[in-house]
């Protein structure tokens, strides 16, 4: 679809969306859908709960969340039933402030700007929808307009329970405008907009000195003083401030531990009550998410000032440590180089997971469970399994550190350094072995990494390295096998030919040249002394293979490759052991002769087609992997 098009579209869509009437025509609106009357904090929840939620192992997965935000599902998990589950049932909860609490680039702010994404486009669908009173600043709730001796009435037809006081502007506009007809004033649908301030806002501190607090509450409209003649005509009023603005919705409050506390007691008195005060005007109602965030560090100090208890008791805090699962981490920094300017650049396979189990092993704390360390808990917690453990012990270990994920290294920090390495040394292909050095450079220049967190990370660096060892060498004799299946095949059908002459005691024929030959007894004992079978018992083990074989004769079945575990494993073992030669030689040579070049030349063109490299890290790859065999 073009892109004008898509304009027209959204244009029409805009407006078939719109919605004006009286107030009588929103009450039968309203008892046709009865959601449109919910509370901000009863939206938030429902946005989040209608995008979708998926239970895995008693655990609830948001949709809302997992496009964006990885490896923190329960965090996730707590918010939403502990503070957006209960707020929505109009629990106390909801009046307090929800602040969120994680270390550095741990997604608090990625999080909070879902929401407001959400919320508009939430107030699009017909089950976001938000109607509000025409012509208001603070798009005050329509059922505001209901004087308070009718409200039990109005909850017994309705069954909708109002909160909160018509607004003094709008209660002037209720006399001169229409007269005192409730029924009459103009009711319209609203569509949340940060861009256009309705029902979104953003407060951030400034200088304490020179802020005012007007920024929240909004302020006198001198201009306007002479025509109204007072200060205290609500006309004479601006409504203008992020508080007035993200009414119906949501208000982000950054920093706002920073605040001064004059502020502070302002958004108290909103969200204990419902309501603030601004000007001369009797405490204006207002229903709005106040969502704030901090760093544990900064939390601490606030609440260690006694000043600020009353404060604290106002305040939900909800932890948003970082992930620690080496697989969504993997998942993080894919998407954080997709968004930047670094998505031409080819990054080599692995190079990103080996960054990933760095950065995991910094924000682990040593397990305490006997015969686990570091590294196999890290693996647990991705969901591998570990021989000699199961869920129930990876449950034990998260139990061990229940503020486990606060500190380490944070997803900005790797991106920073990949990018550095990338554009100091002008690379268009960069490797995990690349990424791992400018990690590791990074770390001296950090200012804020203490002298023996400093000394830990280089240990796992060290960790790091030695697993894309691993990874590197598997990956490179992989791709030294035309056909695996093939292979394994072959050399399998070969040494079960022998085991029957030698069990039969007869020849063997050579295919080419049909001369007679006695079973080749070399070729068998280097594939049985892969699994350990010694000279004694290879006799037992050979008829036992031949038992096997007949056994599934018998039944009509082909005894193939995989019939045999102990035989698969000494087949495939032995296939890489004669590998590691050939790999070693071809790897490390400094000049290949015509038969190595081919062979190089086919690996490469494999890395290149089935695995991802492209051809300058294929060639790295095959290098690092020759240097190391040689070792
Ligand atoms: N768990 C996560 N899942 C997906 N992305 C994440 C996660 N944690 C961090 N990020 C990414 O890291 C970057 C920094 O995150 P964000 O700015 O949301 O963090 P923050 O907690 O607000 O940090 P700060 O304390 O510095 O304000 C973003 O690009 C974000 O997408
Ligand atoms: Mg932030």
């Amino acid at each position: 679809m073009s892109i004008l098009k898509k304009i027209e579209d959204f244009r029409e869509e805009e407006e078939r969306l719109k919605w004006e009437g009286t107030f009588a025509d929103y009450l039968d609106l309203l008892k046709e859908k009865p959601w449109i009357a919910q509370t901000a904090h009863s939206r938030v929840y429902h946005m989040i709960k209608d995008a979708g939620v998926e239970e895995e192992n008693g655990r609830k997965k948001y949709a809302f969340f997992s496009e964006q935000l990885y490896g923190v599902e329960e965090s996730i998990e707590k918010l939403v039933e502990e503070y957006f589950h209960s707020a929505a049932k109009r629990l106390d909860v909801r009046k307090r402030i929800l602040l969120l609490m994680g270390p550095v680039s741990g997604g608090k702010s990625t999080l909070v700007t879902m929401l407001k994404r959400g919320l508009e486009q939430y107030s699009k669908t017909e089950r976001g929808a938000v109607y509000a009173i025409k012509g208001c600043p603070m798009h005050e709730d329509p059922l505001h307009l209901i004087p308070n001796h009718l409200r039990q009435d109005f909850y017994e037809e309705y069954g909708v329970k109002i909160e909160g006081n018509l607004s003094p502007l709008n209660m002037m506009r209720l006399e001169e405008e229409y007269g005192g007809r409730i029924e009459d004033v103009l009711v319209e649908r609203i569509f949340f907009s940060e861009d256009k301030r309705t029902g979104i806002g953003t407060f951030s501190p400034s200088d304490p000195k020179s802020q005012d607090i007007a920024d929240l509450t909004g302020s006198i409209d001198f201009s306007t003083i002479a025509e109204y003649g007072s200060e205290s005509d609500p006309r004479a009023y601006r409504f203008d401030g992020e508080l007035n603005k993200a009414n119906r919705g949501m208000m982000e409050f950054q920093e706002m531990l920073k605040c001064d506390e004059k502020f502070l007691w302002h958004l108290l008195s909103l969200t204990q009550e419902g309501n603030f005060k601004a000007g001369r005007f009797a405490l204006i109602s207002a229903d709005e998410l106040i969502v704030a965030h901090t760093n544990e560090s900064e939390y601490r100090s606030f609440i260690s000032n006694k000043k600020n208890e009353a404060l604290h008791s106002r305040i939900i805090v909800m932890k948003i440590p970082y992930n620690l699962k080496v697989s969504e981490e993997e998942k993080i920094y894919k998407k954080m180089i997709a968004e930047s300017d670094l998505s031409h650049v080819h990054i080599a396979p692995h190079a990103l997971k080996v960054a990933a189990i760095f950065t995991i092993l910094t924000r682990l704390q040593e397990p305490k469970k006997q015969g686990v360390d570091l590294l196999k808990k890290m693996r647990l917690y991705d969901g591998e399994s570990v021989e000699g453990y199961n869920s129930q012990d990876l449950e034990e270990l998260k139990q061990e550190y229940p503020d486990e994920g606060m500190s380490g290294i944070d997803p900005r920090y790797v991106i920073n350094r990949i990018s550095s390495a990338i554009v100091r040394k002008q690379l268009t292909s960069i490797n995990a072995l690349d990424v791992l050095r400018s990690i590791k450079e990074g770390l001296n220049q950090h200012a804020s990494i203490s002298k023996e967190d400093r000394e830990r990370y280089l240990d796992f660096i060290s960790i790091a390295r030695k697993e894309y060892d691993t990874i590197a060498k598997k990956e490179v004799q992989k791709a030294f096998v035309y056909s695996y299946d093939e292979s394994a095949k072959t050399l399998m059908d070969n040494y079960l030919d022998n085991v029957e002459a030698y069990c039969n005691k007869n020849k063997l024929r050579d295919p080419l040249t049909g001369e007679e030959m006695t079973p080749d007894e070399k070729l068998m004992r280097s594939i049985e002394e892969q699994i350990g079978i010694s000279e004694n018992a290879k006799k037992a083990f050979r008829e036992e293979i031949l038992i096997r074989i007949s056994a599934y004769a018998r039944k009509g079945k082909r005894f193939d490759y995989n019939s045999h575990e102990r035989l698969r494993e000494a087949i495939q073992k032995k296939l890489f052991a004669d590998l590691k030669d050939i790999v070693k030689i071809t790897t490390s040579t400094k000049t290949p002769d015509e038969s190595q070049l081919k062979k190089i030349n086919e690996v490469i063109a494999r890395l290149i087609d089935e695995h991802g490299y492209n051809s300058v890290s294929a060639n790295e790859l095959l290098r690092y992997v020759g240097s190391l065999l040689n070792r």
